[in-house]
Parts: C-alpha cells; sequence; structure tokens
C-alpha cells in the first residue's frame, strides 16, 4: 500500500503515510507548452490512497489525472477539502448541480471515497462508489483545549452549523450556541441581533469553512460589542479567500485557526490521524 497526492495536498498526505507507515509515492508534475497539466507518478502499488483536495481547477484536473495514472480497482480516494460541494442543488434553472459533476469525475477508478467535513453529507450520493465523509471536531476541540481558555462559548455562526460546535464543544463539555445570519451578497454577511451572554467569555467561533471571512468578522465584530472577552476562530477548510486572514485579524480576533485539509501557515491542526484511523480498519 501507498500514498500519492496532488501537489496541494503534499503536507497531509505525508502525515497520513507516516502515521500508516506506508511509503509515499514520488510524483513529477509539469506542463505542456500550452498550460495542459501533466504528471507522472513513480513506482505504483496495486493498493494506493490518492489523496487530493479540490482547491481550485487545476487541483481538480490535476486529482483526475492522477486518479487515471494510478489505474487499479483497489485505489482509495481521499479529498480532505471538495472544492465545488456547495453548488450540491440546482437552485435556478440553467445552473449545474457542481458537487454531482465534480463526483462522476472522481469516483472513477476508485472503489472507495473519503471526505473531510464535506459541506453537506447529502453529497456523498453523487459518487458512484461507496463514499464517507469523517469528521475533525474532535480534533478541533482538543487544540481549543489547549488554548487554556477558561470555560469558552463555541458558537455556531448559523443554525447549520450548531451540530459541528456541539461536537467540537463536547470535547471540554463547554457550552455551545448559535448566531443568525443574513447573507446580502456573496461578499456581505449580516448578524441578526440575537441575546447570547457572552460578556467578558472567551467565545470561538467554530465552522466548516472560512471563505470570504465574511460571516466570522461581522461575528467577532458584533461579539465584542456584546462585551466579548477575547474571540477566536476554527475551521475545518480554510479557503481564506480574497484577503480573509488579514481581513479576520483586522476585527480584533485573537486567532484563526484552521486544518490541513487545506494547507495554509495557520493549519495547526492535522486530519491525518483521523483519516489514518478510517484507512486502517479498513486494512483489518
Ligand atoms: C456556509 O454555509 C459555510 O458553512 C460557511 O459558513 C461559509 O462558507 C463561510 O463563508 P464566508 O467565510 O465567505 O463568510
Amino acid at each position: 500500500m501507498r500514498v500519492i497526492c496532488t501537489e496541494k495536498s503534499q503536507i497531509l498526505a505525508t502525515s497520513l503515510a507516516r502515521n500508516l507507515s506506508i511509503p509515499l509515492v514520488g510524483v513529477r508534475f509539469t506542463r505542456f507548452p500550452d498550460g495542459e497539466l501533466y504528471l507522472a507518478a513513480g513506482e505504483l502499488d496495486d493498493d494506493t490512497i490518492i489523496v487530493g483536495s479540490v482547491v481550485d481547477n487545476d487541483s481538480l484536473v490535476q486529482l483526475a489525472l492522477m486518479i487515471d495514472a494510478c489505474d487499479s480497482s483497489k485505489n482509495r480516494l481521499v479529498v480532505p477539502y471538495m472544492g465545488y460541494a456547495r453548488q450540491d442543488k440546482r437552485f435556478r434553472p440553467g445552473e449545474p448541480i457542481s458537487a454531482r459533476a465534480v463526483a462522476a469525475v472522481l469516483g472513477r477508478g476508485v472503489e472507495r471515497v473519503l471526505t473531510v467535513n464535506i459541506h453537506d453529507r447529502e453529497v456523498l450520493k453523487y459518487f458512484p462508489v461507496p463514499a464517507q465523509d469523517i469528521s475533525v471536531a474532535n480534533e478541533i476541540g482538543e487544540y481549543i483545549r489547549t488554548l487554556g481558555l477558561d470555560s469558552p462559548l463555541i458558537l455556531a455562526p448559523d443554525d447549520g452549523a450548531l451540530a459541528f460546535a456541539r461536537e467540537v464543544a463536547s470535547v471540554g463539555r463547554w457550552d455551545f450556541d448559535h448566531l443568525e445570519k443574513t447573507r446580502l451578497s456573496g461578499l456581505e454577511v449580516k448578524m441578526a441581533p440575537k441575546e447570547i451572554c457572552t460578556d467578558s467569555r472567551s467565545v470561538v467561533i467554530v465552522d466548516d469553512i472560512i471563505s470570504t471571512g465574511g460571516t466570522i468578522a461581522t461575528a467577532t465584530g458584533m461579539l465584542y460589542e456584546q462585551g466579548a472577552k477575547d474571540v477566536y476562530a476554527a475551521c475545518v477548510h480554510g479557503v481564506l479567500t480574497g484577503g480573509a486572514y488579514t481581513r479576520l485579524m483586522s476585527t480584533g480576533i485573537r486567532d484563526v485557526i484552521c486544518s490541513d485539509t487545506i494547507e495554509r501557515g495557520c493549519s495547526r491542526i492535522t486530519a491525518a490521524d483521523r483519516i489514518a484511523a478510517e484507512l486502517s480498519d479498513d486494512r483489518c
């Protein structure tokens, strides 16, 4: 058994290979003169764990090429962050169900798919092979524990993220709650006033994705207005588009933490251990 990965998932894949004590496959990545992507894998096995987050269009194409290069029915695919998963319905006539289109491409040529905190588990049904989602809420909770905060409030930015906040909070038996949010546009989010006692409390806002940072920036401002002592943010997938990190830090937020499903400077939590545990069970 070996691990192979695309360019954007090298750190996570290396942690996974170390955790499972199996070798990594070396890969040469390059482009043709016209810009088309090319890759050539080193020595492959007939049982390969392919790791690749879909963080942009190139990483999607690279992952599809890699699955084809591996060319064995026993391959397993790990998609730590599945881009396009948020377009999981036809919201308006004429739109694609992008999550379905991506799942159809990636599910061909592997026997099983593993995702990490996918935006909605309903998307898993679009893969043509068995697909399973795992959660790193526990790992986020354990990281929060290391901050040494006094009875932090774990806060979801909306009710959709409440189950995730509950899971994180269960690690330390901390309080949890949610805010109400209205999205005004792709970039602007407004928080409706809600009576949450944050006075003199440390608050950790948790979500699956931080994309533009708009949701958390608005929440942070509101929480400080309500007297919060300090505010942190933790997410699984640090998409952090359009200057989101600096936007958040300029709100006075104490720290922004994410996992390595998208490899960032603030990736302080690894999903590798949970993925390894899942794949080890597979081996038994
Ligand atoms: C939305 O449903 C997700 O769970 C996140 O709340 C959202 O993607 C965050 O977006 P942004 O950082 O752009 O506010």
